[in-house]
């Protein structure tokens, strides 16, 4: 059995995200053919090209980490309609230097939940920009705009309600299938 090892992208740097508690479910719901790791970006110092010849320690981690992976997870919120500053500064560094941008080639598919009725949609549709201007091969579908209300997903990342957590099983199952096709066609290392 092929197995492939998934960095996860949080969006939110809230200790209360429900954004975490998403990608928590999302992982409990993932088939076994897929690990988990987060990939954190909370400590990287705002882009600048100053630093660009000299790597700082949390932006080579951050570029070290996406090496390491098989794929990317974005679980994000929608602030102002559009990806939260921090992840937006987590894409920018991953991208540089150029000729190195961490996310070409890389398989990724992007979800997000918000107390609002259009579930980040905005957001992830802005974010589906930068992934293909960094040539990552997204996910397309399903789509994936979770409405969250009270209660929906609790801390251990349990599924509250039966049909999101169907829904949410299913999005994983096909993010499988995307990763799988994906390094077929661009093995992983080539
Ligand atoms: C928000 N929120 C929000 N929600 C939304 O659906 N669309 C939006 O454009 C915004 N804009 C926005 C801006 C800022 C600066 C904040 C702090 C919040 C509300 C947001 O969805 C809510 O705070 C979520 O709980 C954020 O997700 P995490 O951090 O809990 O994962």
């Amino acid at each position: 059995m092929a197995t492939y090892s998934v960095g996860v992208l949080i969006g939110s740097l809230s200790s209360q995200s429900i954004n975490r508690l998403l990608a928590r479910a999302l992982m409990r719901l993932a088939p076994p053919e897929l690990s988990f790791c987060e990939v954190a970006f909370k400590d990287l110092p705002l882009y600048s090209a100053d630093h660009e010849a000299n790597f700082p320690p949390a932006a080579q981690a951050l570029k070290d980490a996406l090496a390491a992976v098989d794929a990317v997870l974005f679980v994000t919120p929608e602030y102002n309609r559009s990806i939260p500053g921090g992840l937006k500064n987590a894409i920018d560094w991953a991208s540089r230097p150029s000729g190195r941008n961490s996310f070409a080639r890389k398989p990724s598919a992007v979800i997000g939940t918000s107390p609002g009725a259009i579930g980040t949609a905005v957001a992830q549709q802005h974010l589906r920009s930068l992934l293909s201007f960094c040539n990552s091969p997204q996910m397309n579908a399903p789509e994936a705009y979770i409405q969250f209300k009270p209660g929906l997903i609790e801390e251990d990342g349990r599924v509250t309600v039966e049909s999101t957590e169907t829904f949410l099983r299913r999005y994983m199952a096909e993010f499988h299938a995307h990763v799988a096709r994906v390094l077929t066609v661009l093995p992983r290392g080539a």
